[in-house]
């Protein structure tokens, strides 16, 4: 339920995949939204412009987060804040301490000193698990793994592994600003996230599951791999910012799968794609899971994953992204989830 009055919330990024699904969800219950985005062309905010109240409810605003006036003025007038861009890994990286570290710590604190100067009564912010997963220092081998976990940063940049690295000192950026400021920061922490599109650009996760259904010439790691549906998440963001008992870190990676069963699971619903094949996929350990217990108890519930995917690929299906198969130019598998 809105709060009385539709009061205003900012999204950061508005048009990506998370957020826009977050801008649908706000826009639904009522809030009014400032939505940020670096490109205010058709291409990147048509599907915006097309939800449901939007037209009486959403103003974009031009904004990159790097650029602290521009974040402020986005969101003079709001309430809260849910901080979802993150300046994005490319494959070449020429300077990552700059180019995606100090950008996203940056990126981070700017939003955060904007919600402050607009005296907000909480900010959320995404992180991920990529900073919950990656080898804890001193977590016990076989102990599940809930908010006190930490992924190791100096083992991240010790294998070049720049976005973990980037989420890491984003998140501690976020929650430490709180802790200095008294600004309420709260945190979460998604698994890999499928489900629908309402922008027409694929993103890295989506592109994940179109590789495991193509199939092309790059290596998958057989890991465990924590989903959650992009529609949960956005119910998931939206609770942690009314709750009022939500604080800290929360997260978000429900569902449990290895690449292997995924695409078993892919196979048995869908036959007739040509598949990543046995050959591609590289075992690992499998370490001990995440819970999402945190969030579950604050009043957060899920779709099951079979209704995830199967939603995911028929919007495949209908929106032409499973075609081309065998075309001169291969499907690839984003280079990120090699990393991580
Ligand atoms: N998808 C997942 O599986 C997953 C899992 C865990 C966490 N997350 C986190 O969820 C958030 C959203 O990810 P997504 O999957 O929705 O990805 P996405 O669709 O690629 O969205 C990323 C957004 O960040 C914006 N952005 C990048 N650099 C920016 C900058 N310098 N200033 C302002 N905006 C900038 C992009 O804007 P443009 O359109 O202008 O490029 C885009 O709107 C990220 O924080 C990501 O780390 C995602």
């Amino acid at each position: 339920m809105a709060m009385a009055g539709s009061p205003a919330v900012c999204v950061t990024g508005a048009g990506g995949y998370i957020a826009s699904w977050l801008v649908k969800l706000l826009l639904a219950r009522g809030y009014s939204v400032h939505g940020t985005v670096r490109d205010l062309s058709d291409k990147k905010t048509a599907h915006l412009k097309r939800l449901e109240n939007a037209a009486e409810n959403l103003r974009l605003f031009k904004a990159d987060l790097l650029v602290y006036d521009a974040m402020a003025a986005a969101v003079v007038g709001c309430q809260g804040v849910f901080h979802v861009a993150t300046p994005v890994p490319s494959e070449k990286l020429t300077d990552p301490e700059l180019q995606m570290l100090a950008s996203a710590v940056t990126g981070t604190t700017n939003v955060l000193r904007a919600a402050s100067a607009a005296n907000v009564q909480r900010a959320v912010a995404v992180s991920s698990i990529v900073a919950v997963e990656i080898n804890p220092k001193g977590w016990p081998e076989g102990k599940i793994r809930d908010e006190n976990c930490w992924s190791d940063e100096e083992f991240c940049r010790s294998i070049e592994s720049w976005y973990p690295v980037a989420k890491i000192i984003s998140e501690k950026a976020a929650l430490e600003y709180g802790h200095r400021t008294g600004l309420d920061v709260v945190t979460v922490n998604p698994g890999l996230v499928f489900g629908p599109l309402l922008q027409p650009i694929v993103n890295a996760s989506n592109q994940f599951l179109i590789y495991l259904l193509k199939g092309g010439p790059d290596k998958v790691r057989n890991k465990l791999w924590h989903v959650v549906d992009v529609r949960d998440l956005a119910e998931a963001l939206l609770l942690v910012y009314e709750a009022p008992q939500a604080s800290g870190r929360h997260i978000c990676a429900p569902h449990v799968i290895s690449v292997r069963d995924l695409l078993d699971l892919l196979k048995s619903k869908y036959p007739g794609y040509p598949y990543t094949t046995e050959e591609s996929i590289c075992d690992r350990d499998h370490p001990a899971p995440m819970t999402s217990d945190k969030l579950k108890k604050l009043g957060w519930s899920c779709r099951l994953l079979e209704e995830t995917i199967a939603d995911t690929v028929e919007f495949f299906q209908q929106a032409g992204f499973l075609e081309d198969l065998g075309g001169e130019d291969p499907c690839r598998f984003p280079p990120l989830f090699n990393k991580i």
